[in-house]
């Protein structure tokens, strides 16, 4: 039993919002719709699982082994037409009776797709393991992240570049494959400011648990203004020494799969951004002595990842390096 409420105690804790996930607590239309199906079958649910366990404590006790019962053999009973249409009846009714919102709900969503009014179009990609985020209208690539407008529906066009991966954003509603080979679309809004968490929700590798990504949801008239500043955004002068080497180090061993401004795409994660990003690849504390142990060998931080080691880069090189990627604005 002890060892059953540990099982169980981190699913009720990430339902009930001990988590940043908060599954109970949406904040857009689609989550809103499936958290209020989910609560109707849930309704069903307990509704079949007391009358069916009540009935099944009751008659136990009712015909439990007793001494005058030890030696009676029960009548033979075959078939009982009342009580067979009773319990196929019954379940039917329950089915249609969740059947018809699903139905509708799924239909209302499927409307919302074509006929959003002035939505915002991002293109996100899925690799092992991480997100590529590209709003092909601004021509704006992020990684791992994502800005959205509150109240303003926005089509994610999800894609794969290898294996099957599933976008999900638990308060914004959600979540769907990215397939190789097939753009898959899903359209969701935020009805409030606020970072909302995501998570890939479909095993795809040995980092599969790395693969998070938030969407901070903001004013139309600050969106618009990020719009703007991430256009203006370029690849960083060197201004110090040590930024210089790692310009130039930097160019030699990662320009071939990492882009350094969000109006250009690469193989591998945009470092656009990377002075303000909390992490390494979602994995270290984006801190200075991490950085350097990222270069020098990241698949000891995040198996399976594509990343190739660098073990003969020097100490002064990785200071470089290092010093260069902080300054990534
Ligand atoms: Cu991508 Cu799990």
């Amino acid at each position: 039993m002890k060892r059953l409420s540990f099982a169980i105690l981190p699913a009720v804790l990430f339902l009930t919002g001990c988590s940043s996930f908060k599954v109970l607590d949406p904040k857009g239309t689609v989550a809103e719709l499936q958290l209020n199906l989910f609560q109707i079958s849930i309704a069903i649910m307990l509704l079949v699982f007391f009358v069916v366990f009540s009935m099944f404590v009751y008659f136990t006790w009712k015909y439990r082994e007793t001494p005058e019962r030890r030696h009676v053999t029960p009548s033979n009973v075959k078939g009982n037409k009342k009580l067979e249409v009773t319990w196929t009846v019954i379940p039917i009714l329950l089915l249609v009776i969740l059947a018809v919102p699903t139905v509708k709900g799924t239909f209302s969503l499927a409307e919302s797709d074509e006929n959003s009014d002035n939505p915002l179009k991002i293109e996100v990609t899925g690799h092992q393991y991480w997100w590529e985020v590209h709003y092909p209208d601004q021509g704006i690539t992020l990684t791992n992240e994502a800005y959205i407008p509150v109240d303003r529906p926005v089509v994610f066009q999800l894609k794969s570049d290898d294996v099957i991966h599933s976008f999900w954003m638990p308060r914004l509603g959600g979540k769907k494959d990215l397939l190789p080979g097939k753009t898959n679309t899903l359209t969701l809004n935020a009805s409030e400011e606020g970072v909302y968490k995501g998570q890939c929700a479909e095993l795809c590798g040995a980092s599969h648990s790395y693969m998070r990504f938030q969407v901070q949801a903001v004013e139309e008239s600050e969106f618009a203004q990020w719009i703007d500043q991430e256009k203006k955004k370029k690849a960083p002068d060197a201004v110090t020494t040590a930024s210089e080497k790692g310009e130039k180090l930097f160019i030699s061993k990662c320009l071939t799969c990492h882009a350094v401004s969000p109006s250009e795409r690469s193989k591998g994660p945009n470092l656009s951004g990377m002075a303000g990003k909390e992490r390494i690849g979602n994995v270290l504390p984006n801190t200075d002595e991490n950085r350097k142990k990222w270069i020098r060998d990241p698949s000891s931080f995040k198996p399976d990842v594509n990343m190739p080691s660098f073990p003969d880069l020097t100490e002064e090189d990785l200071n470089a390096l290092s010093t260069y990627l902080s300054q990534l604005e």
